[in-house]
């Protein structure tokens, strides 16, 4: 038993095809004992191998930096064609790459956020023939001649979309993680309501558009969940956008005088 292992792994607990891959990358001495450091943490997948390998050669300036999937042989590999942001684009993925990993790592659009990668934040939100779409659950083989809307294609040049810069107006965000995905989300759920789709606390249905309650908004928006709990301002966004008119704001700024009195009211 102990003899088969030594055959299979080096003095570095190395197969003989992770030694190659190595040798292939020109990792030798320090980069390597440094790199195979971060392995023992990252788990020992070639593809991880490869990402973090990838990254030390090109801190090292010893390998040109590229997408290690255009060097990797695909395994599924399947071509997708589909519109993005307007723009027609066609890429080989493997068949298990989901819609957001293309977008980001294949495309260069990394707008759309990884939160969870598990369908349970919102982050990775887009627009597909017109409606909201997890990016992280989506395969981008599904995609075929799909019309995908990312944030970066929500602004006509210079001028964002009406709810970009409402999101600004209202002050909407905090850290902004989560905000291109609720922003998509938004964008896309007015269509719904143009279209009188009925949501879950929808009391009347069949109008169209349909006229949306701030307990509307809520609920379908309740698949976009934001850290920093920038939700009253997102609703008030998203209202402005909707109705057409400002929401008005729900404080004042304290009057001088006002705060001394009310210290001395609670002092009698
Ligand atoms: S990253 Fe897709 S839902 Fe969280
Ligand atoms: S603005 Fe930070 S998570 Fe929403």
């Amino acid at each position: 038993m102990t003899d088969h292992f030594e055959d299979l792994h080096d003095a570095e607990g190395l197969t003989a095809d992770e030694e190659k891959l190595l040798d292939e990358l020109g990792l030798e001495g320090e980069s390597r004992r440094r790199f195979l450091g971060q392995v023992g943490a990252a788990g020992f997948s070639v593809f991880a191998l490869q990402l973090i390998a990838e990254r030390e050669a090109h801190a090292a300036g010893e390998v040109p930096l590229e997408p290690a999937a255009e060097r990797l042989p695909l395994e599924n590999a399947v071509k997708v064609a589909f519109k993005v942001n307007g723009e027609q684009r066609s890429v080989t993925v493997d068949s298990r790459t989901t819609l957001l990993d293309t977008l980001r790592e294949r495309l260069d659009l990394t707008g759309s956020k990884k939160g969870c990668d598990h369908g349970q934040c919102g982050a990775c939100t887009v627009i597909a023939d017109g409606r909201r779409v997890l990016s992280c659950l989506t395969l981008a083989a599904a995609c075929e001649g799909k019309d995908v809307t990312t944030i970066e294609g929500l602004a006509k040049g210079e001028t964002l979309h009406p709810m970009q810069d409402a999101f600004v107006k209202y002050d909407a965000f905090q850290c902004g993680y989560c905000t291109p995905g609720q922003i998509c989300s938004a964008v896309a759920l007015l269509d719904e309501a143009k279209r009188g789709e009925a949501s879950y606390v929808t009391e009347t249905t069949g109008n169209r558009p349909a006229k949306l309650s701030d307990d509307d908004i809520r609920e379908r928006m309740s698949g976009n969940i934001c850290r920093c709990g920038a939700y009253p301002n997102i609703l008030k966004a998203i209202k402005e956008v909707h109705k057409g008119e400002e929401t008005a704001a729900t404080w004042n700024f304290a009057k001088p005088g006002l705060l001394d009195k009310e210290v001395d009211d609670e002092t009698v």
